[in-house]
């Protein structure tokens, strides 16, 4: 496919609320343009003016490192004013609610609101209450889509596609918006999802396409790749966490535990991690097999593609 072909792909959607929604095609064409961004990240020169006087304001109503740095980034190398708005400072403390709150910014025309909030579901009963395009950088235990992407974008480079390859999401998935993206995202794109954890942390039987495994040997063998999650405390209603060493016993990841995957297994984590818990340290650093930072540096890469990918309809006419 040639650059321009790849330069005038659009998506089917305006805002980028979840992977559900997006088809085959959609997921493609974000991953192949993440790809010549990836590559031209690695240039000492990174940015351009692509979106040169365009803007982005990032409104962040939890805790971030890699998303919102990576968002912010993504924006700057394509030369937009980016604004990060500290939500602890906002007019919510004073009992604005959040629809508010999100006209108001919407009212001082930015082209695209990147928005993390610990409520499922937020971003998309939001959607119609701004002009701007609307991204969400993870809602409660919903969504993370562009966490998703960056995902598949690492997979797609480590295993050459989808279709027919093993991927083990290893973990708290019932508390996990990563894991939600990720099985949508990967069973759509002909992948064989397995969901393996403790019962307390895996969802219903049938309510994703994907097999459940309670064993985590069972679960990682033959599989091409094995992605760990942390246990999030922080959005859990009525399960109670598990002791940590008892959990690393059972289902963290060990070298030892590791040679039960595929031989090529690659090792992924969304991060933050939790060394000695579900990750031992030693699989986390082992070059060879982890490719955790990996992750981080296709996560600007997805969000360059998402910017420059979703801001297209705006430019073209
Ligand atoms: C994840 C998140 O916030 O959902 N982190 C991330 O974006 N890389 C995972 C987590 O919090 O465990």
């Amino acid at each position: 496919m040639s650059l321009d072909d790849l330069n005038s792909r659009t998506v089917s959607r305006k805002h980028l609320l979840g992977i559900e929604g997006f088809g085959k095609q959609d997921i493609t064409t974000l991953l192949d343009v993440a790809d010549t961004y990836a590559a031209s990240n690695e240039q000492l020169r990174k940015s351009t003016d692509l979106l040169k006087g365009m803007t982005q304001v990032n409104l962040f109503f939890e805790n971030s490192t890699r998303t919102l740095i990576s968002f912010e980034l993504a924006g700057k190398r394509h030369g937009m004013d980016v604004v990060n708005f500290n939500a602890t400072s906002s007019s919510l403390a004073k009992g604005e609610t959040l629809s508010d709150t999100l006209e108001t910014v919407d009212a001082m025309q930015p082209d695209v609101l990147v928005v993390r909030h610990g409520k499922s579901g937020i971003t998309t009963a939001l959607a119609d209450h701004v002009n701007c395009i609307l991204v969400n950088a993870g809602d409660g235990t919903n969504e993370h889509p562009t966490q998703a992407l960056l995902d598949a974008l690492t997979i797609r480079r480590h295993l050459g596609g989808f279709e027919g390859k093993t991927i083990a999401i290893c973990g708290d998935i019932l508390h996990s918006r990563v894991a939600g993206s990720n099985i949508r995202l990967l069973s759509r794109m002909g992948a064989n999802v397995r969901l393996v954890g403790p019962k307390d942390f895996l969802p219903t039987d049938g309510q994703f396409d994907a097999a459940l495994f309670d064993s985590m040997d069972e679960g990682i063998k033959d599989a091409d790749a094995v992605m760990m999650l942390r246990i999030q405390k922080e959005r859990m209603d009525t399960t109670t966490a598990p002791s940590e060493d008892d959990y690393h016993t059972h289902y963290g990841l060990t070298k030892e535990r590791l040679k039960l995957a595929n031989d090529h297994a690659i090792v992924m984590h969304p991060g933050p991690m939790n060394r000695g818990v579900e990750i031992a340290s030693d699989v986390a650093d082992d070059k060879n097999r982890s490719v955790i930072l990996e992750q981080v540096a296709m996560g600007v890469a997805v969000r360059m593609a998402v910017l420059d990918v979703f801001t297209r309809p705006l430019r073209n006419t």
